[in-house]
């Protein structure tokens, strides 16, 4: 909670320090139009920098998984990496580790397994921000993620929203891995955005 009030806080502050720009960050108007205006505004943008840090639950056990295997190949049951498998997901995305904390948003997205030789994924998502300041924008990922790793850092391809024309890293670090297979991982995100 501390480091969302410290994000919030920060996206104030960037506020006040832009206010001279005509540009509303934290309610960015929307439409063909409000999207060519701010192209338009562009040149006088001054790149800022974003940093996000929440915690992804990946719940593939239980009544209501929130990542389902789709597709699979032939040979992945006989493949010691589960090469050939897909999955889809659309996993909350919190302030803290518990499981009570609070929801800032989803990860939505295809997962594969990609690798022959070790455990790792192509990660093709999207963040779905659903709270504060960044209610309504997305940040897409699309990496590669060696999951067994202690560190796995994965591009930030773009975003929509408050992040429109994002580039950035994520750093993912598995927090805790359960005997069924759920996932809660780590994610420090920064980004470079107008
Ligand atoms: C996969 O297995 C099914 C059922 O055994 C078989 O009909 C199909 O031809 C196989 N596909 C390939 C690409 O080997
Ligand atoms: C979350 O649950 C724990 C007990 O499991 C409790 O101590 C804590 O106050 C709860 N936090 C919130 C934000 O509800
Ligand atoms: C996020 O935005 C939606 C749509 O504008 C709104 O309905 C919802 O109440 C907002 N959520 C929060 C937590 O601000």
């Amino acid at each position: 909670m501390a480091k969302l009030n410290s994000i919030l806080l920060y996206c104030s502050i960037a506020i006040v320090i832009l206010s001279s720009i005509p540009l509303a960050h934290c309610n960015i108007a929307q439409g063909p139009k409000a999207v060519e205006n701010w192209f338009q505004k562009l040149s006088h943008a001054k790149p800022k920098i974003t940093k996000l840090h929440f915690y992804f639950h990946d719940i593939v056990g239980g009544k209501n998984p929130t990542a389902i295997p789709i597709a699979q190949a032939n040979s992945t049951s006989h493949s010691p990496t589960a090469f050939g498998s897909l999955a889809i997901l659309d996993d909350r995305l919190t302030t803290g580790p518990e499981i009570n904390s609070t929801t800032i948003g989803r990860a939505q997205g295809i997962v594969g397994a990609a690798s022959l030789e070790e455990f790792s994924l192509l990660m093709s998502l999207n963040f779905v921000f659903t709270h504060g300041k960044y209610n309504g924008s997305t940040l897409s990922l699309l990496g590669r993620n060696p999951i067994l790793n202690e560190y796995r850092e994965m591009p930030i391809v773009g975003g929509s929203g408050v992040f429109r024309l994002a580039r950035g890293v994520a750093t993912a670090k598995t927090y805790t891995f359960s005997k069924n297979g759920d996932a809660l991982v780590e994610y420090n995100v920064v980004v470079l955005h107008y």
